[in-house]
């Protein structure tokens, strides 16, 4: 997974390897049925702190990848959840979440490539992609979309495995690559490259980058836009 061969690596580990919009729909369709009890307790911290990081920035939210939409169900009734995928099969579970809960605060749950997002200019107070950027063949054009729908002062949030940059955890992950890689955990997407990111355009600042249980395996990532 590197800067110009996309990210194949997370991409191989959900079952396909050319990561293009049909063989993710292809994928997810086949995880949807079984998603949320392999990811469910270990995406638990994850999806809580993106989802108080959300609502520090305001009521306004799209969930970009929203998948089987676990965190949905997080969010109080006072708030505005749009819920978003490129995945229907994904999708259709986190409608009947909305349905069987009576989740009045989901205000869409709309089937849409993450890249190419039908909502105006500044429209929210936060968008979150909880681990989904590593799957997109392009996560900088990604993240541009993200900051076009963004507000002013407003925050993108994303939970995923970054790799360390340096120093031991960087080391450490070097050393266990072979052993995880066979669970199909990769490093090679690390935060810097979103830091390069936010520092090329020079109206986002990476504001935190916050390691999550178990482990620190999983980390939050905050990027503020200019107000
Ligand atoms: C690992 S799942 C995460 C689902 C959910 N965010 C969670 O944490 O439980 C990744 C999700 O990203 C979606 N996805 C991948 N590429 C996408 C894209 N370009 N636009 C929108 N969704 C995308 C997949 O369909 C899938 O539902």
């Amino acid at each position: 997974m590197g800067a110009t061969s996309g990210n194949g690596d997370d991409a191989s580990r959900h079952g396909f390897n050319q990561p293009d919009i049909s063989s993710i729909k292809k994928a997810y369709a086949r995880w949807a049925p079984v998603y949320d009890l392999t990811y469910r307790r270990l995406t638990a911290p994850g999806r809580r702190a993106a989802v108080q990081a959300g609502l520090a920035c305001g009521r306004t939210i799209l969930e970009v990848g929203a998948g089987t939409g676990m965190s949905l169900e997080e969010y109080p009734g006072d708030c505005s959840v749009i819920a978003t995928d490129l995945s229907e099969d994904m999708l259709k579970l986190a409608m009947r979440k909305v349905r069987e809960q009576a989740l009045g605060h989901v205000k869409g749950v709309v089937v849409m490539d993450g890249c190419h997002l039908g909502f105006p200019d500044g429209a929210f107070d936060a968008v979150s992609a909880q681990m989904m950027i590593t799957l997109v063949p392009d996560p900088e054009g990604a993240m541009d979309e993200f900051a076009r729908v963004l507000r002013p002062g407003g925050e993108i949030i994303l939970v995923n495995h970054f790799g360390a940059d340096g120093g031991a955890q960087a080391r450490l992950e070097e050393a266990v690559a072979p052993l995880v890689s066979k669970v199909g955990w990769s490093s090679a997407f690390k935060v810097s490259r979103l830091d390069d990111w936010a520092r090329r355009r020079g109206d986002f600042t990476l504001v935190a980058v916050q390691p999550l249980k178990p482990f620190g395996f999983f980390k939050l990532v905050r990027l503020r836009k200019a107000g």
